[in-house]
């Protein structure tokens, strides 16, 4: 065992042996929550004068404004802003953020009336869409959800037994491709499974989700970014990378998309094989993890600690732990909890944005390979954030 071994391995016990009663989860949460209510109105202040049309998705390190995007099928980021408006109206029930919320949630409905461009279908309506309905039980909102998933569903390839992530990219990988990320877009389809879409798709959601476990992760419980096949046999052809930094390394964002999909198929399926799997890739990242808790953009890059971190993937896997936590009893199941309490003050303490910059977070890494957001603001990091602080004030209620 090298020393950044033994080191890893000390920090996952001692979270592991610091118990959820120390301090108060719920205001631990709250703190966070009336924290990102004022970063939630000043993004709101500052972006709300360009129209429902534009979507805040990153800021530059050093800047303080949200560089807007407007909503297209491409901009697979515009379900975030509306689902952080969604989840600061759950916190703190004010009308204005709930007329906003209902403006970019709308502005996002074309989504459902086009065919599948790419797998990110979930990610943009579930958030927004699947959160409105949620707090609000508004017929229509259900209505996009559910139009939704059957274009989701379209993109399924029962030969291969996953959804075709992104059509676009046939040629370039040579086949069809599913990508670590797309374990999250599966959550619409057991959703919609359950509340009046077609049974089936909570089967296409499982086949998915078993065939990523077969070729998108190695035996040691690192991920691997893409798996290709051939779309006519279904044959494997080979698993590599996109965002990360080779074929051989962990991305830490597709590791935390993983810990999140998994423990979300586990609270739709009940199936132990889903809760085991969530718990062995979460135990992988864990133990290798650097003192802070936020990993690096890519657990393998030599550069490291010369390199960026990845705030988002800790938004991420802090979200997924706190409910991780409730499906595993006992000591491993707190230390579950006690892990993600330290990411989130770690976050909280080191990363956001403050007075400086309007995000809740800063220092993600969007896609270092192609030089894109390297050590920005994010919003999908602010809505996992968001989400994970939801979920703590639960637990501590
Ligand atoms: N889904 C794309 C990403 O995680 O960057």
């Amino acid at each position: 065992m090298t020393r950044e071994v033994f080191a890893a391995a000390a920090i996952f016990i001692a979270a592991l042996s610091c118990t959820p009663d120390q301090g108060n989860p719920a205001a631990e949460a709250e703190q966070g929550l009336d924290y990102c209510a004022r970063q939630t109105a000043r993004t709101l202040s500052q972006i709300r004068p360009a129209g429902y049309m534009l979507s805040p998705k990153n800021i530059a390190p050093g800047d303080s404004t949200w560089n807007l995007y407007p909503v297209s099928k491409e901009l697979w980021t515009e379900g975030f802003w509306p689902g952080i408006l969604w989840y600061d109206y759950e916190y703190t029930s004010d009308k204005d953020i709930l007329a906003a919320a209902e403006e970019y949630t709308g502005a996002l409905e074309f989504i459902s009336t086009i065919p599948a461009y790419d797998h990110d279908l979930g990610f943009v309506i579930f958030c927004s869409y699947g959160n409105g309905y949620r707090l609000t039980g508004k017929e229509e909102y259900k209505k996009v959800i559910l139009e939704t998933a059957d274009r989701l569903a379209s993109l399924y390839n029962p030969a291969v037994g996953t959804i075709l992530s992104w059509p676009r990219e046939v040629e370039n990988f040579g086949g069809h491709n599913t990508i670590m990320d797309n374990m999250i877009n599966l959550e619409m389809l057991f959703w919609a499974a359950e509340n009046g879409g077609r049974p089936e798709y909570a089967d296409i959601a499982r086949s998915h989700a078993d065939t990523t476990m077969k070729y998108n992760f190695r035996p040691d419980g690192t991920s691997y970014h893409v798996a290709v096949y051939d779309p006519a046999s279904g044959k494997h052809i080979r698993s590599c990378t996109h965002q990360g930094y080779s074929d051989d390394s962990m991305w830490a964002r597709g590791q935390a998309w993983g810990i999140y999909g998994y423990t979300m198929c586990y609270r739709y399926t009940h199936d132990s094989k889903y809760l085991d799997f969530a718990c062995r890739i979460t135990d992988t990242y864990l133990s290798r993890l650097p003192e802070d808790m936020v990993p690096y953009w890519d657990f393998d890059d030599p550069g490291i600690p010369d390199v960026s971190r990845d705030a988002s993937a800790a938004a991420v896997v802090a979200s997924a732990l706190i409910e991780l936590s409730g499906y595993v009893p006992g000591d491993k199941g707190a230390g579950y909890l006690a892990a993600a309490r330290k990411m989130l003050d770690s976050l909280y303490d080191n990363y956001r944005g403050g007075e400086a910059c309007p995000a809740f977070l800063m220092h993600s890494t969007g896609h270092r390979p192609a030089g894109t957001e390297i050590d920005y603001a994010i919003i999908y990091a602010d809505y996992y954030y968001i989400e994970a602080l939801l979920r703590l004030k639960d637990k501590g209620m």
